[in-house]
């Protein structure tokens, strides 16, 4: 049965404006360009959330954040944890942030020895190869393990915990970045994974910074599970960051949540936390308390429609392009390596194509592609058809 999703056209996105689909130009065939990048959702706002957007103009409420507001989020926030994936955060320890970047930033700053490198499994979030440089720290890249498929495949991602070991012993990193679920591979990490983790991170004295801003975007059955609920090591040695902006489509709002799991930290973030919190946007925090309290048949209808354009991906025919269907987040890893082109494949499809997806090799991922579903599907359909076409001629 058609969606109401079904209905968005291309041309009315381009005409939208937003940074996804603002690649100016035409491909070869003169078509006008998928942006299939940046991940954000094509999608209309959940009416709660766009009804809190309102009020917070007709109230005027651009002021500074008042703590009452920071409370209703926080509670919210917890109370969605609980529910949907079994842990009910402290809504004290949950606190503000303009985005999990910030997150990220302050935990290398306030909760890892001063100069201690940083591990990052790849292929990894773009901008996660570039902060810990931006803060005089070293960034160690620790290859994720790859099972190479002949069919498309979920699942066949993996953190090399071996690998993560000896980049521990012989960098001396104080803090590992933990994406779960991971993006650009869609791997959502299973307890005996978590587990893995912890004891490799303990046997290091590390600390984790648990990025899961992707929490709720689960598949099949999945249930995402936090870190830090993991057991009493990972909640003693993990800050974990997540936002309402993935979920619920709303990055522009600036609007996260940095949940604290020990009361050393807690202690810490009462210290140092200020300027940290300070980029928090107002409307975004009454936004993100909507969308926790209020969305969540909102989401799980976008959730049933991802996994509509899951499935037309998984049965896609892309000739030589390896496909990773996600099990979680609404972003595909598509490997590109076996086409042997002599350009980065997401100028050549690009062009070729005229579909704009993220290259991997912006993601520590030299070869591969990373594919945004989040699209209505017709478009995507569209966009599946281009890139196997241009493929095809490759392989011919
Ligand atoms: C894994 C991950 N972390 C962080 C971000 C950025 O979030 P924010 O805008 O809250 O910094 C993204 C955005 O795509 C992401 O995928």
């Amino acid at each position: 049965m058609a969606h109401p999703y079904d209905a968005l056209t291309a041309d009315a996105m381009r005409d939208g404006g937003s940074w996804k689909w603002s690649t100016p130009g035409v491909d070869a065939h003169g078509r006008g360009l998928i942006g299939a990048f940046v991940a954000e959702m094509d999608f209309p706002p959940a009416p709660a959330v766009a009804e809190a957007v309102r009020a917070s103009v007709d109230a005027n409420h651009f002021g500074y954040l008042a703590d009452a507001w920071v409370a209703e989020m926080a509670t919210a926030c917890a109370a969605f944890w609980a529910d949907r994936f079994g842990w009910a955060p402290d809504p004290d320890r949950i606190r503000p942030l303009p985005d999990v970047l910030t997150g990220l930033t302050a935990t290398i700053r306030h909760f890892t020895p001063p100069g201690s490198p940083v591990l990052l499994p790849t292929p990894a979030y773009m901008p996660f190869l570039r902060v810990p440089g931006m803060l005089d720290r070293e960034l160690v890249r620790v290859p994720m393990a790859h099972d190479k498929a002949d069919e498309p495949a979920d699942g066949d991602w993996s953190l090399d915990l071996d690998a993560l070991d000896a980049a521990f012993s012989t960098s001396g990193a104080g803090l590992l970045v933990l994406v779960n679920p991971h993006n650009p591979t869609g791997r959502v990490l299973r307890a005996e994974e978590l587990a893995g983790i912890t004891e490799v991170v303990e046997r290091h004295g590390a600390r984790v910074f648990a990025d899961e801003i992707h929490a709720p975007l689960t598949f099949d059955g999945r249930v995402h599970r936090p870190y830090a609920a993991s057991s009493a090591a990972a909640a003693a040695h993990t800050v974990t960051a997540t936002s309402a902006s993935k979920a619920w489509n709303l990055p522009g709002l600036k609007c996260g949540q940095l949940i604290l799991s020990n009361a050393d930290d807690a202690a810490r973030w009462t210290e140092v936390g200020y300027l940290s919190e300070h980029g928090t946007a107002t409307p975004g925090v009454l936004a993100s308390t909507a969308a926790y309290a209020h969305g969540r048949g909102w989401l799980d209808d976008v959730l049933t429609y991802l996994d509509g354009n899951r499935a037309l991906l998984a049965g896609a025919d892309l000739p030589g392009i390896e496909v990773t269907v996600p099990e979680g987040t609404y972003l595909a890893w598509l490997d590109a390596t076996a086409l042997g082109l002599e350009e980065p494949p997401s100028a050549y499809f690009t062009r070729e194509a005229g579909v704009v997806m993220t290259d991997g090799a912006a993601c520590g991922g030299l070869g591969g592609m990373r594919l945004n579903l989040a699209m209505a599907r017709p478009v995507l359909a569209d966009a599946l058809e281009r890139v196997a076409a241009a493929s095809a001629v490759i392989r011919r």
